[in-house]
């Protein structure tokens, strides 16, 4: 049902939403039309980082259950429940859920939707690829992260995209540094992107990320030197790279969050959330 006759996405059915336990500390957009705290800062001290790790731990492990349950017949909204059901076991609050309106705890992204796909009764189909994006709300901090899966077998063209877009976040993270600016991580990841004639999203960047959802900093994942905030050690941003087959042109859906390349390209993201140290990046979002 929600693929046309080209195999083109379309919207499907969306599930009731899901209950999470009144014991679990809600972020406070929840039950707003938009977040109000905003501007609170990107640097962190050593136990407001603990708290964010532990945070990303969540997220993280929540993508490796979703993973797990990866195959061609399941749906997105099957994958959606894994996902809420491991972030609220463990006590945290799936941070999307009620975020500006959005209805569901992951992001599920297929194929040509390159952010922001809302889980349905969309059927995976041996070779598709898959983003599942989880952020988990603990103790007053947000962790950020996302990763793609091949369903089943997937074509060379498109295993080699996926594997070079989580290429792509590593030349990025290795381009942190304190004293840097924020786009050496567009520039490195650019330029590595090109080599494979690759287009490089620009709608949609890395963003600060701790005690807001995002904080208002922005990182590019392209090269774009008038954003110059400089790095400092605490610093907690996330870097998200979306590559695509074709074009970086983007449609939202009448949804209003679902984006897709407008030529209908197959795209692949990875997102890892980080502290910036005197060594360079500390992924927080590790598996
Ligand atoms: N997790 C996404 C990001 O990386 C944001 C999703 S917002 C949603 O920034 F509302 F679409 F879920
Ligand atoms: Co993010
Ligand atoms: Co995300």
């Amino acid at each position: 049902m929600p693929r046309d006759s080209r195999g083109h996405l379309t919207p499907g059915r969306i599930s009731p939403q899901r209950p999470v336990p009144p014991s679990i500390d809600r972020p406070e957009y929840v039950g707003h039309a938009e977040p109000h705290e905003t501007g609170l800062g990107d640097l962190y001290s050593p136990d407001e980082i603990e708290a964010i790790r532990r945070s990303s731990r969540i997220a993280a492990d929540a993508i490796t259950a979703v993973g797990e349950a990866i195959r061609p017949g399941v749906t997105t909204d099957e994958l959606d429940r894994v996902g809420h059901d491991y972030v609220v076991s463990h006590g945290a609050y799936p941070s999307t859920l009620g975020y500006r309106g959005y209805p569901k705890s992951v992001c599920t992204s297929v194929n040509e939707v390159i952010c922001h796909g809302i889980p349905d009764d969309t059927v995976l189909e041996d070779g598709d690829l898959i983003n599942i994006d989880i952020t988990a709300y603990l103790d007053g901090m947000h962790g950020d992260t996302n990763r793609t899966f091949v369903v089943g077998e997937g074509t060379p063209e498109v295993v080699d995209l996926v594997e070079r877009t989580r290429l792509a976040l590593e030349r990025g993270i290795k381009a942190v540094a304190p004293g840097r600016e924020v786009n050496v991580v567009g520039r490195a990841i650019e330029m590595y992107a090109k080599r494979f004639g690759y287009g490089v999203v620009r709608d949609y960047t890395g963003h600060g990320v701790g005690r807001a959802f995002h904080s208002g900093l922005i990182i590019p994942h392209y090269d774009a030197p008038q954003f110059d905030d400089v790095m400092e050690v605490g610093m907690v941003f996330t870097i998200e790279p979306m590559l695509t087959l074709g074009g970086i042109d983007a449609d939202i859906w009448g949804d209003d969050w679902t984006v897709a390349t407008r030529d209908h390209s197959l795209t692949a993201q990875f997102e890892h959330t980080l502290v910036v140290t005197e060594r360079g990046a500390e992924v927080l979002t590790t598996y």
